[in-house]
């Protein structure tokens, strides 16, 4: 790599919607509000919402030509396959999805995924074309012992796909969620926030050099819009992965609108 190369400028920050398995077609009348508010007045950030898959076509008819993106929450690693259930990056990526969610601790614990297999779910989120949310985090005994940088240096560098290393334009973002803020009113504090993300991005920049410019580290757990100012506005915070909040437009809006 050349040396005198200007870093590259780091992405406009990123907040995102974890619908969870909640919404049917009828939470369509959420996502045109959305979409409306977003219409209303340019937001500082890029804005994703990730609803069950079976969701994107319809949503796709509402936010066409908005400011509004759609991603998927996870993906399987094959392009298609005798694999009854799953849903491979190719398939929402023609579904309207433009991002997907690989590795959230939901899945990790529910279905057993290794950092070895969100690596694979990231590679073919690249491989189909869609922007990588990786996920990472400690668990409340792993915070408690004093585990927590431990973790997750270790889960970034296994959760990661090679491909990475070799696409020089691959854009990916890697969400630190703790396992133990989400769902439960807990967050680290904002010095915390502001630390880990400057060690996840250290260690992105030792893997990846100048190209971890390119990437993001968005927090996750908790994100309300009673906190999201104090949160999304520090220095080493490039956006959020919303849950809950992110089901009602008006307050999903509200912390999007957070960000100075
Ligand atoms: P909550 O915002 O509901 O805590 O969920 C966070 C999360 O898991 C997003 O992926």
């Amino acid at each position: 790599m050349n040396e005198t190369a200007i870093p590259a400028r780091r992405p406009p920050k990123l907040v995102v919607g974890n619908w969870k398995m909640f919404g049917t077609r009828r939470s369509s009348a959420e996502v045109r509000t959305l979409v409306r508010l977003l219409g209303l007045k340019r937001p500082h950030c890029e804005v994703v919402i990730c609803p069950p898959a079976v969701l994107l076509p319809p949503f796709r008819q509402i936010n066409r030509g908005s400011r509004l993106k759609l991603g998927g929450q996870d993906c399987h690693p094959l392009t298609q396959g005798a694999h009854t259930g799953d849903i491979s990056a190719e398939m929402l990526k023609d579904a309207g999805a433009g991002y997907v969610i690989v590795g959230h601790s939901e899945r990790r614990e529910a279905y057993r995924e290794t950092d070895q297999m969100v690596a694979q779910k990231a590679q073919a989120a690249l491989r189909a074309g869609l922007h990588p949310i990786v996920c990472i985090g400690e668990t409340a005994e792993q915070n408690e012992a004093g585990h927590t940088l431990d973790v997750l240096t270790r889960q970034l560098e296994r959760s990661l796909p090679d491909l990475l290393d070799a696409t020089e334009h691959a854009a990916f973002t890697i969400a630190y969620e703790p396992v133990w803020a989400i769902g439960t009113g807990r967050i680290p504090s904002p010095a915390q926030i502001e630390e880990i993300h400057g060690e996840i991005r250290r260690a992105l920049q030792k893997r990846l050099g100048l190209q971890a410019a390119k990437s993001r580290v968005i927090y996750g757990g908790s994100v309300k819009a009673s906190n999201a100012r104090a949160i999304l506005n520090l220095a080493e915070v490039d956006g959020a992965l919303v849950g809950g909040a992110s089901l009602k437009a008006t307050d999903f809006a509200a912390i999007v609108y957070s960000i100075n």
